[in-house]
């Protein structure tokens, strides 16, 4: 998730029991034109394996040396996105614009594939919009060039990030290729991954906004898929100190003050729920350094007031 799964991010999503982490979309175009930049979005650790990186583009030159580059630094899949509904992107032939031209797909899937021996992969959506459902014809196409498995968002691009995703359409696709097909869209608990498993026959599943600032839903997930006992929501201290060693690692890793404000968006998600702490958030919205973190959070974590806060 672009500005979310970071390092840091992933590390956490990792030790939470993930099995693959993916990077947030790199554009092929700032690769190809500048390969000697540093991009923090592509640093990955040296354990940090299984992990996919993501890519987006139209021009196949530029998706080829992206491809390439991500392969030499250590990805162990390069996947490609055809669903991004930003204007900007798909303004320029990229993320979900690809949906409209089947053609192009296979022509990227193609020569992406041609180019780098680790396996290529697609993230897509099922359609343009709901009169241009046709991520099956996609799919299809997709896996005649070779590509390695299929995520699909079940929402179409005019639907950006509302309404519910209609799994119906995961189902079909698994139905029509017989690629790995992982599912995504809408779990926000270990029940709704049973569910999705389930109900699509999918043979991943993938969560992503569910887990920010909620990490634990993984670890939760992991383990009810593997041994259908569902594990307790952690307590409110446990739950705080997982926002504070994300912290701790943001720092460490961005510096202060980005680290600090990189936290912002996430710590709304670790208080989500939270009763009566308005002034934690305001102050953790304001902080700029670990220790105004530290000083705001320590004292929750070590009140058992907030057993009874849940
Ligand atoms: C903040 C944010 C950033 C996202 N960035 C990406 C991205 O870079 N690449 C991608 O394939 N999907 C991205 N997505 C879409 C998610 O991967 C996912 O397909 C969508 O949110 C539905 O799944 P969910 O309900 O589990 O979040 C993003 C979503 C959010 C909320």
């Amino acid at each position: 998730m672009a500005g979310v799964t970071d390092l840091v991010y992933r590390r956490l999503a990792r030790r939470m029991g993930c099995a693959l982490t993916y990077t947030e979309f790199v554009s092929a175009a700032g690769v190809f034109f500048n390969p000697n930049k540093h991009q923090p979005i592509l640093d990955i650790d040296s354990d940090e394996h299984p992990v996919s990186v993501q890519i987006f583009g139209n021009d196949i030159e530029q998706l080829v040396f992206t491809a390439q580059f991500v392969e030499r630094l250590g990805a162990d899949i390069v996947d490609i996105n055809m669903g991004c509904p930003v204007p900007k992107v798909v303004k320029s032939g990229a993320g979900a614009a690809l949906l409209k031209n089947p053609a192009r797909v296979g022509e990227i899937i193609r020569a992406v594939k041609a180019a780098v021996r680790i396996p290529v992969t697609l993230k897509t959506r099922s359609g343009w919009d709901k009169e241009n459902i046709n991520v099956i014809e996609v799919a299809r196409v997709a896996e005649a060039e070779g590509v390695a498995a299929i995520a699909l968002h079940p929402r179409t691009r005019s639907m950006g990030h509302d309404g519910t995703p209609d799994w119906t359409v995961i189902r079909e696709v698994k139905q029509a290729v017989s690629v790995p097909v992982i599912g995504n869209g809408g779990i926000r608990s270990p029940q709704d991954a049973r569910r999705m498993l389930a109900d699509t026959g999918c043979d991943f599943i993938m969560i992503g906004s569910g887990t920010i600032g909620n990490l634990d839903l993984i670890r939760r997930t992991v383990h009810y898929l593997e041994s259908e006992v569902l594990l307790p929501e952690w307590s409110w201290p446990e739950r705080l100190q997982l926002a504070l060693e994300h912290a701790r690692e943001n720092c460490a890793y961005w510096g202060e003050p980005k680290g600090p404000r990189e936290m912002r968006t996430l710590f709304s998600g670790y208080l989500k729920g939270f009763q009566g702490a308005a002034a934690l958030r305001q102050q953790l919205n304001q902080a700029e350094t670990l220790a105004a973190i530290e000083a705001s959070l320590l004292p929750w974590i070590k009140s058992n007031a907030l057993i009874s806060m849940t």
